[in-house]
């Protein structure tokens, strides 16, 4: 326990799901927890309960697709714990669509939130943890970006550039101190996926057939490869893609 003591963990998309999870688990593990998310009254909620646990925990409204509100949620980050040592960058959107089908703005929207919202993250975040001595990045991608699948046209190109953003920013930081490292999630039971369920035949027992482990997983199990991999323990791991998949990605 206490792995994260004396940390201080900025999380996107921490109002529900996988972030929310995340910063549960990192608050109980010592951190002071920023919720940053475009959802003020969800991040809100979660602000208050890691707080109601004993925790210390703020939220901060902020689209990350608008670099101007991501320098802001630093500044107010900074302006209450003074630094900031973990970054995990986790926040997305899912739209459905292929190349003929949606209006572009669907592309521009998805782009805007998956690839250069996360940008906006790293460009105005690394020069905080430098100053901080380094630090660690999490990025959530998902398996989506090592496949090709239908009608997740804008989806799919994001994912995979997170991947290979990771790797990146992996290569350059290094020489800071600063570990950076992706998660791809499977089917991970979070409101995330109810536009697939309302545009495909999927359900829930499908699902469980396709997965090896015959279920979907749960955020909480996302959550703890997150600390893993931000924690001392994966000290000499950088630039890797952890899969949480059940081993869907590994079945023919
Ligand atoms: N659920 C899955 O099966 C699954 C699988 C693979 C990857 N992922 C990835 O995990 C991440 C979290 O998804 P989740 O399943 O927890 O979904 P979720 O819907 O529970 O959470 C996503 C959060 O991101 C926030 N958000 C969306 N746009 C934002 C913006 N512009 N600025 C700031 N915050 C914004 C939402 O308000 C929400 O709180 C996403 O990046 C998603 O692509 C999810």
């Amino acid at each position: 326990m206490e792995r994260l003591k004396n940390k201080v963990a900025l999380i996107t998309g921490s109002a529900s799901g996988i972030g929310a999870a995340t910063a549960k688990l990192f608050a109980r593990e010592g951190a002071k927890i920023v919720i940053a998310d475009i959802n003020a009254e969800e991040a809100e909620k979660q602000a208050a309960e890691i707080r109601d646990r004993g925790g210390e925990a703020i939220a901060i409204a902020v689209d990350i697709s608008d670099g101007q509100q991501v320098q802001q949620m630093y500044k107010q980050a900074i302006a209450t714990f003074a630094t900031i040592n973990i970054l995990h960058c986790n926040a997305g959107v899912l739209i459905i669509g292929s190349a003929e089908t949606p209006p572009e703005e669907h592309w521009h929207k998805t782009l805007a939130v998956n690839l250069t919202g996360h940008y906006f993250c790293v460009k105005y975040g690394i020069p905080i943890l430098k100053k901080a001595g380094g630090g660690a990045i999490a990025i959530t991608a998902s398996i989506s970006g090592m496949m090709g699948e239908p009608d997740l046209i804008a989806y799919d190109t994001t994912k995979g550039g997170l991947i290979n953003l990771t790797r990146q920013l992996a290569v350059e930081y290094a020489k800071d101190g600063i570990r950076v490292n992706s998660i791809s999630p499977g089917w991970i039971d979070t409101p995330f996926n109810d536009p697939i369920y309302e545009l495909t035949p999927l359900d829930e027992s499908s699902l469980d057939k396709m997965i090896p482990l015959a279920r979907q997983g749960t955020p909480e199990e996302v959550a703890n490869a997150v600390l893993f991999l931000v924690s001392d323990e994966a000290s000499y791991i950088t630039g890797h893609n952890l899969v949480v998949d059940g081993g869907l990605t590994i079945k023919i």
